[in-house]
């Protein structure tokens, strides 16, 4: 618990930026699984200066981010594939052939295919070395929204009604929010060696309280993450105050 999400973010970032390094030093590739929306872009901002300021390089570096709207054009301001660009990918050297995003505007018929790589993907780079998380106010890691199971894989899911309602915002109206979604799922994120599940803000105390000291249950999927072996929650004050 950190005094506010400025100092949980530098921490995030400077973990991330130790295990770039390290694997820098050993001529091996490090391996991030990114998340999109509020919560995460501290840490991105943190990153992209310690690469003008202390020459953090990420040419080692390959991401897969955790979902995408389904569908969602890669060039639409609303896709992630946007999203990621500006708050990091643009700011870095990071080479494009590195970067995984799941692809919103394939065709149906070739979602399953599609998610079924994206796993061979992360197998084949080695495995999620650190994966990034926001939580959604259904409990939802990724877009594994309230009964998703814990084995479940990269896949197509439908959107909460309550996802959708945290998203209306950015869409400027709910009608215009996708009702689907392509995610990792949580299978693969309880394969990461390292998870960190960020959170900041009394919105999300109810279900930090929910994920940390609740019954295991695939109603609320964050909740698996209390059975991962290397799991951190990094909140700030006000995220953290229901837990006892
Ligand atoms: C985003 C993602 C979601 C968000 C969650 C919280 O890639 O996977 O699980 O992390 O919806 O969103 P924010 O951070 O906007 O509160």
């Amino acid at each position: 618990i950190h005094e506010n999400s400025e100092a949980a973010s530098k921490y995030v970032a400077e973990e991330i930026a130790k295990l770039i390094r390290q694997r820098q030093s050993e001529g091996r590739n490090a391996v991030l699984g990114l998340a999109t929306g509020s919560t995460p872009t501290k840490v991105y901002d943190f990153l992209v200066e310690m690469h003008q300021t202390e020459g953090l390089s990420f040419k080692n570096v390959v991401t897969f981010n955790l979902d995408e709207y389904y569908p969602m054009l890669p060039d639409s301001i609303h896709s992630y594939v946007r999203f990621m660009k500006e708050h990091l990918f643009d700011l870095i050297d990071i080479p494009e052939e590195n970067i995984n995003i799941p692809d919103g505007s394939i065709p149906e018929s070739e979602v399953k295919a599609y998610c079924q790589a994206y796993e061979q993907k992360i197998e084949s780079a080695g495995g999620l070395d650190i994966q990034i998380l926001g939580i959604g106010r259904t409990g939802h890691i990724g877009f594994n929204e309230p009964g998703s199971s814990l084995h479940s894989k990269t896949r197509m899911i439908r959107l909460d009604r309550v996802t959708k309602l945290d998203a209306a915002s950015d869409f400027f109206g709910q009608e215009n929010v996708p009702d689907r979604a392509l995610t990792m799922g949580v299978g693969t994120i309880m394969n990461a060696k390292k998870v960190f599940l960020m959170a900041w803000g009394e919105g999300k105390s109810p279900i930090i309280k929910d994920a940390v000291e609740g019954q295991i249950r695939e109603s609320v999927p964050a909740t698996f993450l209390q059975i991962h072996s290397n799991c951190d929650f990094v909140l700030d004050d006000a995220s953290s105050q229901f837990l006892t």
